[in-house]
């Protein structure tokens, strides 16, 4: 493996300092929460190795939402980023295929390169609404190719995939023998009802998600695997307990806790999400200079400027930063132009949310 270092991450809000920015539209989650304000009691844990497969009662919750999804499908991960390096380093080697599709989350892009690989881009395109074309995957394919990638909603554009184009690929998978990788690490943001989880589908997909985009704890770095197909969930298994052995139990604890009542608090994300969310709509609706493709679903928006717009980018970025200290997360995270940036709407107050959205004008316009 030959691993490089992602801008996302040296360029990520953890990276740079926090308290040097006022208003962050760099992040891609919710607000995180504090431990205090998730009402957990870890008193009687015993600090001893967890089920290798993940803690059975938090399983069965995670599983419990799916239809035809059983607590034996599920492997607890951590974050959904070990579940995405566990499919791509079990399933691919130097001698195979995969086709990832663009833009995408830079992990699900920098692993597989690390691998080694060979690797087929499909870009998905702005003026076609980033609208995936299934054909041109079928295209795509090769005798060797192992695995296909797609994110649903998508991390930077907030677009989604309809289920028919998710039951579509599951069939293309099925006949072609290649296993469909769905991160759905934003599902639970999305707007409208999300498709079947692809998990249930078919034994060919294979779901991933975790609890840091949607409920803000990613400070406890817990995710899953879901696949109904037995022999890939034993052989995840053997990289994760070569890996890490188990997830953390006191993550786990605080997971399970946390997700049981999870109701309690999701309400009043899923309000401020909706919030910030028409504020931006409205400021997007009659922009001068930026347009865009609306979300679907996450927390995430992926504008650009106007082709007529004449703009200096890198003069932008820094005024941004350094005058306004408002922070959004530039096209190259993602190995697009920086003429689109990534906006997160879920993170700041509404009030942190409009003053960052103004400094944006303001950066523009000066
Ligand atoms: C689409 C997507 N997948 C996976 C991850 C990794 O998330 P985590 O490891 O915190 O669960 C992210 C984080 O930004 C993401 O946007």
């Amino acid at each position: 493996m030959k691993y490089v270092r992602m801008p996302i991450e040296i360029e990520s809000p953890e990276s740079i300092g926090y308290d040097m920015i006022e208003c962050n539209l760099a992040e891609s989650s919710v607000r995180d929460i504090s431990f205090r304000e998730m009402g957990v009691n870890l008193d009687t844990l015993v600090m001893a190795y967890g089920d290798h497969i993940g803690k059975p009662a938090l399983r069965e919750l995670i599983a419990d939402p799916y239809q035809h999804i059983h607590t034996r499908d599920v492997l607890l991960t951590v974050g959904a980023a070990g579940a995405l390096f566990i499919i791509q380093s079990s399933l691919l080697t130097s001698n195979d295929h995969l086709i990832v599709i663009r833009p995408n989350y830079a992990t699900n892009i920098e692993t597989p390169k690390a691998i080694g690989c060979a690797i087929t881009y499909i870009d998905l395109e702005f003026d076609k609404n980033y609208e995936l074309d299934i054909t041109e995957i079928e295209k795509s394919l090769r005798p060797n190719t192992k695995l296909v990638s797609i994110t649903t909603p998508q991390n930077p554009t907030g677009v989604s995939i309809e289920e028919e184009k998710i039951i579509a690929l599951c069939k293309l998978a099925e006949k072609n023998n290649f296993f469909l990788l769905v991160d759905e690490t934003y599902r639970d943001l999305s707007f409208v009802d999300p498709s079947a989880l692809a998990a249930s589908v078919s034994d060919h997909a294979i779901s991933v998600s975790s609890v840091s985009k949607a409920y803000g704890i990613p400070g406890i770095r817990l995710g899953w695997i879901i696949t109904r197909n037995t022999s890939l969930q034993y052989l995840f298994l053997a990289a994760k307990e070569q890996i890490h052995i188990c997830n953390s139990v006191v993550d786990e604890e605080i997971c399970y806790q946390y997700l049981l009542k999870k109701e309690n608090y999701f309400y009043s994300i899923r309000q401020m999400v909706k919030n910030n969310f028409t504020v931006l709509e409205n400021w997007m609706g009659t922009h001068k200079y930026l347009e865009w493709v609306k979300p679907s679903g996450g927390v995430v928006a992926f504008p650009r400027f106007k082709n007529e717009i004449n703009i200096d980018v890198e003069k932008f970025y820094d005024k941004l930063f350094q005058e306004y200290k408002t922070y959004v997360g530039p096209g190259h995270w993602f190995e697009q132009s920086k003429r689109h940036f990534r906006l997160g709407f879920g993170w700041e107050r509404e009030n942190i949310f409009k003053k960052g959205i103004e400094n944006i004008d303001r950066a523009i316009e000066s």
